[in-house]
């Protein structure tokens, strides 16, 4: 029997442990946790997460400060906005929503982060924390996935983990936390060769590379932890449209023993961890 990892079901806890963790932190004299979202530019994708992402902060009982400028906006006036609010003590977690309009350097951008505030994970101090085993704030998506994985498997030592994709938001962090657990780990891209062998071999195979339906179930060890983290917008064939993993589900859900559907699995775990990050800036801001 193929287990579904419910990550909307899973993410709805998170979210009020998280609420509860900021009830616990205010009434012992801390601070209401802040994140500060800022949106450049006016792409759709972005603004509908931008939106969820200050609603699901306010639920949790956190502040959220959203700062949308225009496509155009200079790269001096966004870092002005970011040093302002690296010292604006009711800030504790920052966020730019990426990507970022052509004119920006998007690695300056990040390296102006507070890395206390960076609540993706992706400042290189972060990013090294995360390498050599520190208190990193870890990127969310990876950590969504990795709660799944624990969930689903309890310890994850010694498995052979690969992970599909090797962006600096999700499949080099995602390898850095499967190695921490203890996985062999082997990163697989558009360049790696025999891929569907080498993913037959996966106790945990994670799909990060945004092809729809790129893996099949014969690419799949039976038994097999599948965490498909694409999100695809397909022609649904009648003039509409959905969306779809980079997994074929499928074909892979009578294979594997457990797997993320799409919509509903790693999407609502990003948004929790999101929050948990912003609840871990604050508590250590007032340690
Ligand atoms: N754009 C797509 N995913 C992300 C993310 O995790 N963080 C930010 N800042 N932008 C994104």
């Amino acid at each position: 029997m193929t287990t579904l990892l419910d990550g909307k079901a899973f993410a709805a806890r998170l979210r009020l442990r998280v609420a509860e963790a900021v009830t616990e932190l205010t009434a012992a004299g801390g601070p209401v946790p802040g994140l500060a979202v800022v949106l450049v530019g006016e792409d759709a994708a972005s603004q509908v997460y931008v939106r969820s992402k200050g609603r699901a902060t306010r639920e949790a009982g956190m502040a959220s400060f959203e700062h949308r400028l225009p496509v155009d906006t200079p790269q001096s006036v966004l870092m002005a906005l970011i040093a302002r609010l690296n010292v604006d003590p009711t800030v504790h977690g920052i966020l730019v929503q990426l990507p970022l309009p052509e004119q920006m350097d998007t690695a300056a951008v990040i390296a102006a982060i507070d890395p206390a505030k960076d609540v993706d994970g992706f400042h290189i101090s972060n990013v090294g924390l995360l390498a050599t085993g520190g208190r990193a704030m870890v990127p969310c998506t990876p950590l969504g996935c990795l709660m799944l994985l624990r969930g689903a498997l309890g310890s994850l030592r010694g498995l052979d983990a690969v992970v599909l994709g090797r962006s600096n938001i999700v499949g080099k962090p995602m390898a850095q936390l499967l190695l921490a657990e203890d996985c062999t780990v082997t990163v697989a891209h558009s360049r790696t060769r025999n891929l569907a062998d080498l993913c037959r071999r996966a106790d945990i195979l994670v799909a990060a590379v945004g092809r729809p339906g790129m893996v099949p179930g014969d690419w799949i060890k039976p038994g097999a932890t599948v965490i498909d983290v694409g999100i695809n917008r397909v022609s649904d064939g009648q003039g509409g449209s959905r969306l779809v993993g980079d997994v074929d589900f499928d074909t892979a859900a009578s294979v594997a023993g457990a797997i993320t559907p799409v919509p509903g699995g790693v999407g609502p775990m990003t948004i929790a961890c999101l929050l948990a990050n912003t609840v871990t800036a604050a508590a250590r801001a007032s340690d």
